[in-house]
């Protein structure tokens, strides 16, 4: 781990984090689905990327073993009509991306597929997803409870969609998108407000005519006319941002050593987690910004600073959602009472996020109160001590990590484990910031 002293005289620990997850689950899909071979570099090889390899192997697809040092890998794409029948039910895990992601994509494939999941995602609402593909002429049998997995999809000849969705979610959009795509339809989303647009960055850089607008009310509206086929994919998927974002708050509340991440995406869905960190006083500085994988990166880093309360309202929800549990952290080491408000979708994510963060905040003897849509926290500088639940969920897990190595405090969580979800060697990376941090 480097350490280095830069012009302002605040020594910065400077570290890299595994590629992004969202990315990662979208590179793979789309590559199986293009024609040709993809090349791509630095593939986040978590227990969610794995289920995505795996599910895509299942499905007929060449996938090489995906590694933790994210060497380049060529991924020899089948087409976009290349899918085969899997011989058993598909489980996607813990990733509500990957099953979400793949409905939309085996909705244009004429043969029925089981998708199933762990117990977190089989408790998760699949409607959003599955109603629109019915719409489109997908048959959509639900195995088990109403509205969740399993689900058999039988897909075919699909119609044309235009589609206005509820929600501000890069998952229903994305597989609305895939949909069209390997049924061969033209389809339109609308979302009340922008999501993550990873999927139609990709899609554009693999020759699809995708366009993108703003209507009256400011809502994001996402139309693809299929392409015949895909031109297989050349790039570095960029570190996670969610990733990153752990380590930044572990800069912006240390009390003398700044964080720098390096190469981290920085696309402009994703990091209203940096928006909320300056008003709330953080110093963040971006350099050595650049393009992989058509998304911006950049070097991110925190220094220490004094954080004060802030308010966040649910037109900023969609490009921070995952960073909530790290900003409820931040937020519980900030002087004043914290607001959020408009997230009720956290209450849908690997586990109740909003019941999970104001569980874990008062065993560690910080004041707050659960909202319906959100969280009133209070900050608090007295010691955090005590022990919580990771909830099943690898966010709540390391975000509750990150205050628990700040000096004063002792947190003991109950399944460290889950952090493999989206970042494999979490807790030795934290350790080893901790080293230098704290020695
Ligand atoms: C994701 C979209 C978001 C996010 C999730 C990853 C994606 O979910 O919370 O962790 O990769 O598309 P929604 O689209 O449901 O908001």
């Amino acid at each position: 781990m480097a350490i280095r002293v830069d012009g302002a005289d605040t020594p910065v620990v400077e570290l890299g984090v595994p590629g992004d997850k969202s990315i990662t689950i979208r590179a793979l899909i789309l590559s199986t689905l293009a024609r040709g071979t993809s090349v791509v570099g630095g593939l986040l090889a978590s227990e969610d990327a794995q289920a995505t390899a795996a599910a895509l192997r299942a499905l007929g697809a060449p996938i090489p073993e995906l590694t933790t040092d994210g060497r380049t890998l060529a991924l020899n794409g089948i087409g976009v009509h290349g899918l085969a029948s899997p011989g058993e039910a598909i489980d996607c895990g813990n990733s509500g991306t990957l099953a979400r992601l793949l409905l939309g994509v085996l909705a244009g494939c004429s043969f029925p597929a089981v998708v199933t999941g762990d117990a977190s995602l089989r408790a998760r609402p699949m409607r959003r997803i599955t109603e629109p593909l019915a719409r489109m002429g997908a048959r959509i049998d639900e195995l088990g409870d109403p509205d969740r997995l399993p689900i058999r999809i039988t897909g075919g000849e699909l119609r044309p969609i235009e589609y206005a969705s509820p929600h501000a979610s890069a998952q229903v959009k994305s597989a609305l998108l895939l949909a069209g795509l390997t049924g061969g339809v033209p389809v339109q989303v609308t979302e009340p407000l922008a999501s993550r647009d990873h999927t139609e960055l990709m899609l554009r850089a693999m020759g699809a005519n995708l366009s993108n607008e703003r209507g009256p009310g400011g809502e994001n509206i996402v139309r693809l006319e299929p392409p015949e086929f895909l031109e297989p994919l050349h790039c570095d998927v960029p570190g996670d941002f969610s990733s990153a974002a752990f380590f930044l708050a572990l800069g912006a509340l240390s009390p003398r050593v700044g964080v720098r991440v390096k190469g981290v995406g920085v696309n402009p869905t994703r990091t209203g987690f940096l928006d909320v960190l300056r008003r709330m006083g953080g110093q963040i500085y971006l350099d050595n910004a650049c393009d992989q994988c058509e998304e911006p990166v950049a070097d991110a880093t925190l220094y220490p600073s004094r954080l004060r309360a802030t308010s966040i309202g649910a037109e900023e929800i969609p490009a921070l959602i995952d960073e909530i549990p790290i900003l409820a952290i931040l937020a519980a080491r900030a002087e004043g009472e914290t607001r959020i408000t408009g997230a009720a979708e956290l209450r849908v994510k690997e586990s109740d996020r909003i019941r999970a963060i104001a569980t874990n905040l008062k065993s560690v003897g910080v004041g707050v109160e659960e909202l319906d849509d959100g969280l009133l926290i209070r900050g608090t500088d007295a010691p955090c001590t005590g022990r919580v639940s990771a909830f099943g969920d690898h966010r709540i897990a390391m975000a509750f990590g990150i205050l628990g190595a700040l000096p004063g405090n002792s947190i003991e969580i109950d399944d460290p484990g889950v952090a493999a979800v989206s970042f494999p060697g979490f807790w030795d990376r934290l350790r080893e910031v901790q080293e230098t941090f704290f020695p």
